[in-house]
């Protein structure tokens, strides 16, 4: 129960990356407010998290004694990011922990300079301004409680290059900059920020996950092979986990890495110490 007491808010976490450590974090008891858009968006070839999904993280999390509010907001909207934050505040008092974990991985698998105008601020908007708003909104909390954890979920996208996915591979790279420049505004404070870095997770069921395929389909890579073909670049030869990125989060979360801020952990498998 490393985590009791705490008040944890997840972004993204209908689904996927988002449940799992959600799922973590009640099992080791925090209160949770659980964010997902809850709907397709625009632009996002491929549906988003649903309100069913969101539903079914709240309930499986409710199953460990976890205190759950579910609520539907898009972090491209800082009014709705704000009044999020205003009803965790409400209910729990306070906010220990933030996991910007909502994330998309297309509009993409195009060169560079075919990459549209709208294409490239939504992916910016979504995987790096979406963690900011976030950041934006809870920050004044943890200031005033002297204490704090964010953990931003980048990529081994934001340490390396990947063709035909610019707009992605800007956008986790930026997190990680976000990472160390937030990590040092909010030390005097004793709130942490730090970056994982997964690499590629497979798809669990369970978790309803379906960005490896997506990510598949933006590089063309075959969607029916996609693991074998991401397994087979992985030095360790297996895919990560949900489970392996939910407990790099949990440890960053809690005490035991008291004296970890500004860093990024990456859970890839040794893919990027190549
Ligand atoms: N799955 C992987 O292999 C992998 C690898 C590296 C990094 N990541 C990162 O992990 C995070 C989670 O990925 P996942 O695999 O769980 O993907 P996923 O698509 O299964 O889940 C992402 C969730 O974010 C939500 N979301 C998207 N846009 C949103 C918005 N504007 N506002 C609020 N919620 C929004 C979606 O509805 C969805 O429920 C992402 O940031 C992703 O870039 C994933």
């Amino acid at each position: 129960m490393r985590l009791n007491g705490r008040t944890a808010i997840i972004t993204g976490a209908a689904r996927g990356l988002g449940r799992a450590i959600s799922e973590t974090f009640a099992a080791h008891g925090a209160d949770l407010v659980l964010i997902d858009i809850a709907h397709d968006l625009a632009g996002v070839p491929y549906p988003l998290g649903s309100r069913t999904q969101l539903a079914r993280t709240a309930k499986t999390c409710e199953k460990h004694d976890s205190a759950v509010i579910a609520i539907e907001s898009d972090i491209r909207n800082l009014d709705s990011v704000t009044s999020a934050v205003s009803q965790a505040l409400d209910r729990f008092g306070t906010v220990d922990i933030l996991v910007n974990c909502a994330g998309i991985a297309a509009p993409s698998g195009t060169v560079v300079h075919e990459i549209t105008e709208e294409e490239w601020s939504l992916m910016l908007d979504v995987d790096l301004t979406g963690s900011w708003r976030m950041t934006r909104a809870v920050a004044p909390t943890m200031i005033a409680q002297r204490s704090g954890s964010i953990i931003n979920v980048s990529s081994t996208a934001g340490l390396v290059g990947y063709r035909h996915f610019a707009g992605y591979v800007a956008a986790k790279h930026g997190l990680i900059g976000l990472t160390k420049a937030a990590a040092l505004d909010y030390a005097p404070f004793r709130v942490r920020v730090n970056t994982v870095c997964p690499g590629s997770v497979r798809d669990a069921p369970e978790f309803e996950g379906r960005m490896l395929a997506e990510i598949a389909r933006s590089l063309e890579i075959s969607v029916a092979g996609h693991e074998e073909i991401f397994t087979q670049s992985q030095p360790t030869n297996t895919l990560m986990e949900p489970s392996d990125v939910a407990e790099a989060a949990l440890w960053l979360a809690g005490d035991e890495s008291r004296q970890v801020t500004g860093s990024v952990l990456t859970v890839d498998g040794g893919f990027t110490a190549r």
